[in-house]
């Protein structure tokens, strides 16, 4: 397998760095370690909030467009078997492929979150093809979107086989794949900052992002595109100078400009997002998933950094501090959005999977993000994956909520 020690080596200087900066700024920095490693990269997740779905009660709405609020719920004991392993689902990444890596515990398989006031249908594969047949299904973020269109395709392949018929770029950033048998296309686009940007690199240890500008990578292609997946939130906390028609607006851990933080930032490249859509007019659904919390506790290159084997229960861990306000974030940009396009023929939705996300501490990779990692005993340092999501595992439910969004048209 891939594996081994461009670990040790990323690391040492990486964490010398890292001793210079506050705490609260090395999970963001770990995190982009994360994708730019060529093991680790893209997935997907997503966040949902259906609008109509069986009311039993009626809750408070916490959001204006939304009847019944997925947040509200537990996750509770299942007995079902997930609609896929590593054996049956060829597309998974291998970091994220728990099993297939040693994970011994098989008890956060077993999981279904359900709703506090209404019902979640469970995911149909065949039902998900049925509405996309000659559709054209575009994940355009992060690894988190990549980790949730994994999620998604293994889910779908237990009815139908994708065909991959395009991949470009390093570690497979822009990948298509059809299913001949529902005309079905899906593709993922790498653009952790939706708007245009440059990622930072050896000579510039800071991003780049330019807010005005919608990244034309996926933004040439909206006039295919039906189904719209945004995922992206985790490389907004890494330093980075914005700029704004020209200007330098302001930039985030950087020297020499002035700090603004990066909760109005993530803000303004979504909506810069959501225009260049609405601005197309073309008829289309865009969903957007909420940001998802990471589960580090103590030390990240340590044992035990993320080793909960079943989720937090409801009411244990509340959303709060820069989990909520990037959650928010998205939101808030999803209701205007709303507003704006009341009139076009582009819905938008979010699918608000934070809190559902926060409660499963449990769904990580964790040090399965690298084979056997305990295969010669446990070592001083041992890399874990707080961050994304074994497959299959919890993002799974992400999917079967975005089924029930997009099945309700409005
Ligand atoms: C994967 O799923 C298939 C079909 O359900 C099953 O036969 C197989 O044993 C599973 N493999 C693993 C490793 O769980
Ligand atoms: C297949 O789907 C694409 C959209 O992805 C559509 O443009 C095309 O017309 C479809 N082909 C047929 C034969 O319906
Ligand atoms: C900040 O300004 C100083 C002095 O002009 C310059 O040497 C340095 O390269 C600047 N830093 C960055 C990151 O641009």
């Amino acid at each position: 397998m891939e594996s081994s020690n461009p670990i040790e080596e990323l690391h040492q200087p990486l964490l010398k760095k890292l001793l210079c900066y506050p705490l609260y700024v090395i999970f963001p920095i770990l995190l982009i370690h994360f994708y730019l490693d060529p093991f680790y990269s893209s997935s997907t997740n997503i966040i949902i909030q259906t609008p109509f779905t069986n009311p039993i009660t009626t809750p408070p709405p916490s959001l204006p467009f939304s009847l019944c609020d997925y947040t509200e719920g537990e996750w509770v004991p299942t007995e079902a078997a997930p609609l896929y392993n590593g054996s049956t689902c060829a597309t998974i990444k291998n970091g994220q492929n728990c099993m297939a890596y040693g994970r011994p515990d098989r008890d956060f398989l077993f999981w279904r979150w359900r709703p506090s006031h209404c019902d979640l249908p469970s995911f149909s594969p065949s039902a998900f093809l049925r509405l996309v047949s000659n559709k054209h299904v575009a994940f355009v973020g992060d690894s988190l979107a990549r980790n949730q269109l994994e999620s998604l395709l293994c889910m779908i392949a237990s009815a139908a086989e994708p065909h991959l018929v395009y991949t470009s770029g390093e570690d497979n950033k822009f990948r298509r794949w059809i299913f001949p048998s529902h005309n079905a296309t899906f593709s993922i686009y790498w653009s952790p900052f939706l708007v245009k940007g440059i990622e930072k690199s050896a000579e510039k240890n800071f991003n780049q992002l330019f807010l005005e500008s919608a990244n034309e990578i996926w933004a040439k292609d909206l006039k295919d595109l039906d189904i719209l997946v945004f995922s992206a939130g985790h490389w907004f906390l890494h330093s980075a100078v914005y700029y704004q028609n020209g200007d330098v607006l302001g930039c985030h851990y950087c020297e020499n400009h002035t700090e603004i933080g990066f909760y109005d930032v993530f803000g303004k490249a979504l909506k810069t997002a959501f225009e260049s859509v609405i601005e197309r007019g073309r008829e289309m659904d865009v969903i957007l998933t909420t940001f998802t919390p990471a589960h580090f506790e103590g030390d990240w290159d340590k044992l035990g950094a993320c080793a909960k084997t079943a989720p937090y229960k409801e009411g244990e861990k509340i959303l709060e501090g820069m989990n909520e306000e990037m959650r928010r974030a998205g939101v808030e940009r999803v209701q205007e959005a709303r507003a704006r396009a009341r009139d076009s023929k582009v819905r938008f939705r979010v699918l608000d999977v934070s809190k559902i996300a926060l409660l499963r501490p449990d769904g990580h990779p964790g040090p399965y993000m690298n084979p056997y990692p305990f295969a010669n005993g446990v070592g001083e340092h041992v890399q874990n994956d707080c961050v994304h999501w074994c497959l299959p595992g919890p993002v799974d439910a992400w999917n079967q909520i975005l089924l029930d969004l997009i099945s309700r048209g409005s």
